[in-house]
């Protein structure tokens, strides 16, 4: 399946509520809140068996469209820590700050610059009413130390942006690959923030995964490279989701522009929370190798081969959240549909088949035949070779198709006793629930076709 070919959802279906979400995916085992047995961790979560996969599905296929597909982009994996001078050249430890007040009463804090006019000029709670603490400023960094003798021990940071890492390795990129200007250097990796308000699920959290493309260019082709990425990042999300009116690029008003950007887009997704940003793309101009060069002392422009004009390069940037592209899938695949007739309904995920986290479920029709089982399980001990696949005997075959549609599974095989007779088999498709008859030996390519990217 191509990007574009996903599921569309032609009726008007509502926002999800963010809570139907969290109990899918705590139930199904997608994702549970972390240290919940002590208490829970407030901005921090884990991902459970088929959240894992749903995860690795999302960042492989951004890899592969970003790094495999492209020649002139490369992939890199930094560490989470780095020297801590770093932060300092990023402007992270001066800048990356929130001025907040805390409520007296119902002690919530509220970032100053989110706060409506009124609420500021009376010192009032937009909450309880109550009254306003002094304002006080946070960093968000998250402080680590190197080194087991105190008073030696060094402080650093857990990285506050993962993009770091590209910057610091873009020389020894160019230097060991036979990479020219223009050329990308992409990286998923965790990043860390002392969210004063972590919430909305996965949507603000404190330790998170981002996933980065810097693109370097010659000053000159800057707005050309703009233009490119923000278009190409556009259309890639709107390749994976189904409700495509709910995407859009918003642009920056002056007052949010970093002093070296000449302009930045949003793309963000509705949902119920809002117009909420998916992803970033930035004009960085040269301020971050200008930076590294300045505070490390080290040379890092490049020198054109043909022309051998030399100059630091500009860097397009495209900075997207693998946690909120995880969220904003089960937000927007997330269904629950009435029964007709008065049949029971059915929550269903329509997930792109090819970022679903279970591909394909087997079912024997019934699990007291031992050859209905036995021939089930050997499709089965086949199929998961290839995709990840499920086997599952336990309850009526309906039942048993809800529990894969909830999760999002395009395809369930069902082994009847015509099977046994002339080798074929039933195939379900998730979305619309029609079925074919299909030959054992048809079913790797016919599944293969649907559920992979190529
Ligand atoms: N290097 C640029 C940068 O870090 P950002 O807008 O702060 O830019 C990029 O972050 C993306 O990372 C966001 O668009 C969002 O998808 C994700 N992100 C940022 N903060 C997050 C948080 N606290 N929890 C989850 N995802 C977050």
């Amino acid at each position: 399946m191509t990007q574009t070919e996903n599921v569309p959802v032609t009726k008007e279906t509502p926002f999800v509520p963010i809570e139907k979400i969290v109990s899918l995916a705590k139930r199904r085992g997608f994702v549970y809140p972390n240290s919940e047995i002590y208490g829970g961790v407030s901005g921090i979560y884990d991902f459970g068996p088929l959240g894992v996969e749903l995860r690795n599905n999302i960042r492989r296929y951004w890899w592969w469209s970003m790094v495999q597909l492209n020649d002139n982009i490369v992939g890199i994996e930094g560490a989470i820590i780095t020297h801590p001078r770093v932060w300092e050249a990023s402007g992270h430890v001066e800048n990356f700050v929130d001025r907040l007040v805390e409520c007296k009463n119902c002690k919530r804090r509220f970032r100053i610059d989110h706060l409506p006019e009124e609420n500021l000029l009376q010192n009032k709670c937009p909450n309880c009413g109550g009254e306003l603490m002094e304002p006080r400023t946070f960093n968000l960094m998250m402080e680590t130390y190197i080194g087991v003798i105190e008073g030696e021990r060094m402080k650093t940071y857990l990285r506050g942006e993962a993009c770091q890492n590209i910057y610091l390795d873009y020389d020894n990129v160019l230097k060991s690959s036979r990479m020219q200007i223009p050329f990308g250097i992409c990286q998923i990796g965790k990043a860390f923030r002392n969210e004063v308000t972590p919430g909305n699920f996965l949507f603000r959290q404190r330790e998170f995964e981002q996933w980065d493309l810097q693109f370097f260019v010659h000053p000159g082709e800057m707005q050309k490279w703009f233009d490119y990425w923000k278009e190409r990042r556009f259309e890639w999300y709107k390749g994976i989701i189904n409700h495509r009116d709910r995407l859009r690029l918003r642009a920056h008003g002056p007052d949010e522009l970093a002093h070296y950007a000449k302009q930045a887009f949003d793309i963000e997704y509705q949902s119920i929370l809002g117009w909420q940003e998916w992803e970033g793309i930035h004009w960085r101009q040269d301020w971050d190798l200008s930076r590294h060069s300045q505070f490390s002392g080290q040379d890092l422009s490049y020198t054109d081969p043909n022309t051998k004009e030399r100059f630091i390069p500009w860097i397009v940037e495209t900075s997207g959240g693998v946690d909120r592209t995880f969220l904003n899938l089960l937000l927007d695949a997330y269904e629950e549909e009435p029964g007709e007739d008065g049949k029971e309904g059915r929550t269903v995920l329509h997930l792109n088949p090819m970022l679903a986290p279970v591909k394909v479920a087997v079912l024997p029709l019934q699990k007291n035949k031992e050859e209905l089982v036995n021939t089930a399980k050997d499709i089965y001990n086949r199929l998961k070779r290839l995709m990840v696949a499920q086997y599952d005997d336990v309850a009526n075959i309906g039942r048993r198709y809800r529990r894969q549609d909830e999760i999002g599974t395009p395809y369930c095989v069902t082994v009847d006793f015509d099977t046994l007779q002339d080798s074929t088999v039933t195939v379900r498709e998730r979305d619309t629930m029609s079925q074919i008859r299909l030959p054992i030996s048809e079913l790797p390519a016919y599944l293969l076709e649907r559920v992979t990217w190529h």
